[in-house]
């Protein structure tokens, strides 16, 4: 008979299953994490949209507003029972100018680190990778107030001596495999105007890395901080060196394209300055009206987010120490992204039976 034969199942009871506020579940990290996160009670804070989950329960509020919008109690109680807090709500559209992306994103992560001080509880915080973005001149400059209010976020965070840690991914696409995702993003829309022929150029170099991430892998990253109890650092979830250069990725859009059926004419790359001087004002003077928004939109995030050519820092290493699995292969992430935005969006040509 082993040492373990003698010794009794139940001489200890079971330790208590640690409680995790989720901020944002809704949203396309919070859900990848709603999958993954286990072992742990989730208390999601709903906001709009309702969520669902094996081992998760709902409290309505607002990070917005102080004590997260919670009547007293709920607050009190929510305290006693919270270890960690992970901060995912955030508005997200990037152009916004009516004063929600200071309230939600600034003034927002001080409200939960509040709640954090007062739960005793460690605070990760999602932030962005494009946190020290600045642009020259004109050119992205409506996109930048998502940027500097995530980086005032963070500025919060490190004045409130909450023990926190900074989470930073990359742009964020769907799951590896299914290309799954909460909602549509910024890629997503750029690839939509190369699959439907509303981007015949485009006015970036060809070498610049384009950085991006599946929801699964970010999921994946931020359980693994939580459950190995890291309780301070800065974690870059981000493809770094291995990113895509833009023309494969723009390959990969168009090859995916025409497996499923389409019609697609490879965009035609162009210097940046040569675009804003000579082809730009003709190019976008002849679109209709909602075409060229769209357009618009979409150069203004390209600049702000792209434009530097830099590739961006990378935590991947220590994160795979913590356990997280490795970075699956960029052009089947991408694959399956476009897959899934056909499939939804009914683009998706003669194999839309087959994908859906
Ligand atoms: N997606 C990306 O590519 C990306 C990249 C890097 C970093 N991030 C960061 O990752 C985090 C999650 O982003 P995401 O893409 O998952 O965002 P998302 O899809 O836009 O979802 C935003 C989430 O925040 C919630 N929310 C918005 N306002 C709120 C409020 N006042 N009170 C409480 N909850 C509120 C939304 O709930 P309702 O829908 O119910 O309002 C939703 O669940 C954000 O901090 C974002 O900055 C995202």
């Amino acid at each position: 008979m082993t040492v373990e034969h003698l010794v009794p199942h139940h001489s200890h009871p079971p330790a208590r299953r640690r409680t995790v506020l989720l901020t944002g579940a809704s949203g396309v990290v919070g859900r990848a994490l709603l999958e993954r996160l286990r072992d742990v009670e989730v208390v999601a804070l709903v906001h709009r949209t309702p969520v669902t989950g094996p081992g998760t329960r709902s409290v309505r509020g607002d990070v917005a507003e102080p004590m997260l919008g919670l009547d007293r109690r709920t607050h009190d109680r929510l305290a006693a029972t919270v270890d960690a807090v992970v901060h995912c709500a955030a508005v997200t559209d990037f152009n916004r100018t009516d004063g929600s992306l200071h309230a939600t994103n600034v003034a927002g992560t001080e409200h939960v680190a509040a709640f954090a001080a007062r739960a005793g509880a460690v605070l990760y915080h999602v932030s962005t990778a494009f946190v020290h973005t600045a642009v020259e001149g004109d050119r992205g400059r409506a996109a930048l107030g998502y940027a500097e209010s995530k980086a005032a976020a963070e500025e919060t965070l490190r004045a409130s001596g909450v023990p926190h840690v900074v989470l930073r991914p990359s742009v964020v696409i769907g799951d590896s495999r299914t290309g799954e995702i909460a909602q549509f993003q910024g890629l997503h829309r750029v690839a939509a105007g190369i699959v439907t022929g509303i981007v015949p150029l485009i006015p970036f170099d060809a070498s610049w890395p384009i950085d991006f991430v599946p929801a699964d892998l970010v999921a994946d990253a931020i359980a693994c901080v939580v459950e190995r109890r890291i309780d301070r650092g800065e974690y870059w979830i981000t493809a770094g060196p291995r990113s895509l250069r833009l023309d494969e990725a723009v390959e990969v859009v168009v090859d995916t394209a025409r497996d499923l059926g389409r019609t697609v004419d490879v965009p035609r790359f162009v210097a940046p300055e040569l675009f804003d001087r000579l082809i730009g004002p003709v190019f976008l003077d002849a679109l209709p009206g909602t075409v060229r928004r769209t357009v618009v939109r979409m150069l203004d995030f390209f600049a702000a987010y792209l434009q530097s050519g830099e590739t961006k820092p990378s935590s991947l290493t220590e994160l795979e120490a913590l356990g997280m699995r490795p970075l699956p292969d960029q052009r089947e992430s991408l694959r399956a992204g476009v897959r899934y935005w056909a499939a939804v969006t009914g683009h998706a040509g003669r194999e839309t039976a087959q994908v859906a």
